[in-house]
């Protein structure tokens, strides 16, 4: 890989311990890649930040770079182990909450922005169209990428955190033209629409390009979709088929600028969608946990659950995961009063993924696919997949 004099002096330590050793990590994975150069990133999203990944291994090598660190381009964090501010109320332990705010603080001291979110685009690490970044949520890459045009790779946590520290990253995958083409192109014959629902058709498409062997699909048959419906089904062909781009005909911004897959690969039904939502429900399942807000809830759906919560009790235990901000946004509208009022809990800066809850309720409701996958693997719950309003229901029936 070419290397600029700056960054010929990067690597030999000119710029101290932590840029070094970022830089390695990235002339390495350049040289994996066959990057020809390294270019500037614009914004940087961090994952593997719950304690749970981390570890102490991990915090050890956070604790290194942050000895004389300081990120150069605005940066993030994914969702933490725990809501930072209540956390108590969500149950998790002291020595938990210990350690994750030991974690945090050493984000904090590197310049990092300690905003826990998967949904970066929603409060201010917002690219705009072709820009480099290096984000390292599954979900938040396929957004950016597919829905504003943005360009990244998908990051591990450590060179997320290199190309923060350094504001640049090897030039390779998805910042090249020549990788964003549309692989297999795909038919929607019929209509879709809610949260769920777009996530039940990423689990059928990323189900069906993981049997075809391809990652990039051109998805026709879709009007038009919400910003809540788009990150849905982001989550869900990320999670299923390992997608970190799609075109979506008339929505992605760059969905003409590459020639058309001319074979159609695969068509959707209503018997295919009905299907892959049935594979999304566990038989003999016992709820006694709902979660809205995989990825993260928007203000628009935390606006609609205070209507649909509005002078209602909650029976259950209920989540509504956010980024911080988004819930000092509903603070000041007042549908956090009327959430809570209702029994449902926030728990900001968190989800009910990364939480450590593992065994702690039998089965969880959810809108969203990607939350019903790793309910299962991770935390060993019992799923349900449903609207907002039927999670609504079974939480307040
Ligand atoms: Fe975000 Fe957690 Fe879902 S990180 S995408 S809310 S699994």
């Amino acid at each position: 890989m070419r290397l600029n004099q700056e960054e010929k002096e990067m690597l030999e330590g000119k710029y101290g311990k932590s840029t070094q050793k970022s830089m390695e990590i990235l002339a390495t994975l350049g040289e994996i890649f066959d990057a020809e150069n390294m270019i500037d990133v614009h914004g940087v999203q961090i994952a593997g930040v719950s304690y749970d990944n981390l570890g102490e291994a991990g915090l050890e090598f956070l604790n290194e770079m942050a000895e004389d660190g300081k990120v150069k381009v605005l940066t993030t964090l994914n969702p933490a182990g725990m809501d930072r501010e209540n956390w108590q109320a969500l149950g998790i332990d002291e020595e938990f909450a210990k350690n994750q705010n030991r974690a945090i603080d050493t984000f904090a001291k590197m310049g990092i922005i300690t905003t826990c979110s998967c949904t970066p685009y929603l409060i201010g690490n917002t690219p705009h169209y072709g820009q480099h970044i290096a984000w390292a949520e599954s979900s938040a890459v396929c957004y950016s990428n597919s829905v504003i045009g943005a360009r990244t790779n998908r990051e591990g946590g450590p060179s997320a955190l290199a190309a923060a520290l350094i504001g640049k990253t090897p030039n390779y995958g998805y910042h090249l033209d020549k990788n964003r083409h549309g692989q297999v192109l795909v038919v929607v014959n019929i209509p879709v629409k809610g949260t769920d629902e777009f996530g039940v058709l990423g689990k059928f498409i990323g189900d069906k390009l993981v049997e075809l062997g391809k990652k990039i699909p051109y998805i026709t048959g879709i009007p038009s979709a919400t910003v809540e419906e788009l990150k849905s089904f982001c989550a869900s062909v990320a999670t299923y088929g390992g997608t970190a781009l799609f075109h979506m005909d008339g929505i992605t911004p760059e969905c003409n600028n590459y020639p058309k897959p001319s074979e159609i690969v695969f068509e959707i039904s209503h018997d295919d969608l009905d299907n892959a939502r049935a594979e999304l429900i566990d038989d003999d399942i016992e709820i006694d946990f709902v979660s809205i807000g995989c990825p993260h809830a928007s203000i628009h759906e935390i606006a609609n659950l205070s209507k649909l919560l509005e002078g209602k009790e909650v029976k259950k235990e209920f989540w509504i995961t956010t980024a911080r901000p988004t819930k000092r946004i509903a603070d000041e509208a007042g549908y956090s009063k009327i959430i809570e009022d209702a029994g449902a809990k926030f728990a900001a800066d968190t989800c009910c993924v990364v939480a450590p809850i593992k065994g702690r309720f039998k089965g969880i409701m959810v809108d969203s696919a990607k939350a019903c996958y790793y309910g299962r693997a991770k935390n060993k719950f019992k799923v349900k997949i449903g609207s907002i309003e039927e999670c609504v229901q079974e939480a307040i029936k």
